[in-house]
């Protein structure tokens, strides 16, 4: 019987890790420009984290969570987002005590989530999040929208646009509700089963509804943009000043209002139509969560941030660049058994000596080996026989320019450093 990886997740392969690796050096290098720290939280968590920072009436914590009890019968959550985590570690390890106010972190790593898998959905995924806690003010909303606008513009996205909203605060919120109450409550016996749990309990969470999407209720359905209280309303108007006085382009799409129960303000979405994610693709999203820290037990903090899917991300990074890989310093050719224990000690010493390098250990002929370093597209080959065994050298061979010399064992490092500096540095 063969076994297979379960559905929705993929094996990242060499030759693929390559691109991930690219991927994830240019965010790190996107967040120290920005003075964002990387923070790692845990992969899972209790279950109840997430019932109360996303929310029990969304998809995600109601349907999509890979939730169970651990042997203590507690129950236990894979993690479907990163920003529950991180308030969570942020209270439990009293960083708003720290001294620096706002505190500015991100995350990378695999977020889990029962969805049906398709071109850059899976059930096992990935997210690079930032976060920023500790500071009320439009200018942060503005530097994480700026931030991940840099990333898809570093990136080549083609087509991206960033769509925003705002759901305003606590008191606008409530009038909100009220209003979505009285507008749904005529065809409320129209609505599906979870629709009507959600009339009661969240009724903003009818707009996310997937079955009655095509409803005419939902059509003209209140928009939060309308219920902004004067504070609200003035966050929101600096928001946007702000962004139009960097000329970052926007649009101000009034249905935005994300599928996670945290958010207040300002909340924003970047969409691509780049052919190669198909028209329309999330690629991230964010938004201003003030509740969030005081709701898991921490004083009154508010909060914004966003995370972009790695997946989605790497469908966009150039193909061009995808077979560019490192070559190798050396590639050791052993010739004999008694060859094979020289070239042992080579490799050690080598490597000891920065060099990146590898050997034969199929005990193939010449030509094999010859195809190995070709494609590991190694600058050198350092063949050994038995005569080299012998005298105590070994001889290199440039695949570049198919020159070839015999150096004694004691000089190979001094050659490969006299030969390797200038045009060809090794890491
Ligand atoms: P989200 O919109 O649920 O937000 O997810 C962010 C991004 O993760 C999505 O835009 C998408 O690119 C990616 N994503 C989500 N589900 C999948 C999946 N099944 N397969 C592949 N990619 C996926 C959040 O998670 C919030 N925590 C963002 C945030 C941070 N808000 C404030 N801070």
């Amino acid at each position: 019987m063969g076994y297979s990886a379960p559905r929705g997740t993929v094996d990242i392969l060499p030759g693929k890790s390559e691109k991930w690796i690219r991927l994830e050096q240019l965010l790190r290098t996107i967040s120290a420009n920005y003075n964002v720290k990387e923070m790692r939280t845990p992969i899972f968590e209790h279950a109840e984290l997430f019932n109360r920072a996303v929310g029990d009436t969304t998809d995600v914590v109601s349907k999509e969570m890979y939730t169970f009890p651990d042997k203590k019968g507690r129950m236990i959550s894979l993690r479907p987002e990163g920003t529950a985590g991180i308030a969570r570690a942020y209270v439990e390890n009293k960083m708003y005590g720290l001294p620096e106010k706002l505190q500015k972190v991100y995350y990378m790593g695999p977020m889990f989530r029962y969805e049906r898998p398709q071109n850059g959905r899976q059930r096992q995924f990935h997210q690079y999040g930032v976060e920023m806690m500790g500071v009320e003010s439009a200018y942060v909303d503005v530097e994480c929208m700026v931030m991940a606008v840099t990333v898809v513009e570093a990136l080549g996205l083609k087509n991206v646009t960033l769509h925003i909203n705002s759901l305003g605060d606590d008191v606008s919120r409530d009038a909100y509700r009220e209003a979505l109450k009285d507008h749904f409550r005529p065809s409320l016996d129209e609505l599906c089963g979870d629709c009507k749990a959600r009339f009661d309990k969240n009724p903003l969470r009818i707009l996310d509804c997937k079955v009655d999407a095509n409803h005419p209720a939902m059509k003209n359905a209140p928009k939060t943009i309308d219920y902004l209280s004067e504070n609200a309303k003035k966050h929101f108007e600096k928001v946007c000043s702000l962004l139009d006085d960097l000329e970052v382009s926007y649009v101000i799409d009034t249905n935005l209002v994300r599928g996670l129960d945290y958010y207040s303000h300002t909340v924003f979405e970047i969409i691509s139509d780049d052919p190669k994610l198909g028209a329309g693709a999330t690629v991230g999203g964010g938004g201003r969560y003030n509740g969030l820290i005081e709701e898991l037990g921490g004083p009154a903090t508010p909060g914004v941030g966003f995370a972009f899917g790695m997946e989605r991300l790497l469908l966009a990074l150039d193909d061009e660049q995808e077979d560019e890989e490192d070559g190798l310093d050396c590639y050791i050719m052993p010739l004999g058994e008694e060859a094979k224990d020289l070239a042992m000690q080579v490799i050690t010493m080598l490597r000891a000596n920065g060099f990146t390098c590898d050997m034969d250990h199929a005990s193939r002929g010449l030509k094999g080996q010859f195809k190995s370093a070709d494609r590991f597209h190694a600058h050198f080959s350092i063949i050994l026989g038995d005569e080299e065994v012998k005298n105590e050298v070994v001889n290199i061979k440039c695949n570049h320019d198919k020159t070839q010399e015999t150096v004694p064992l004691e000089n190979i490092v001094a050659y490969l450093e006299n030969h390797l500096a200038g045009g060809h540095e090794h890491e």
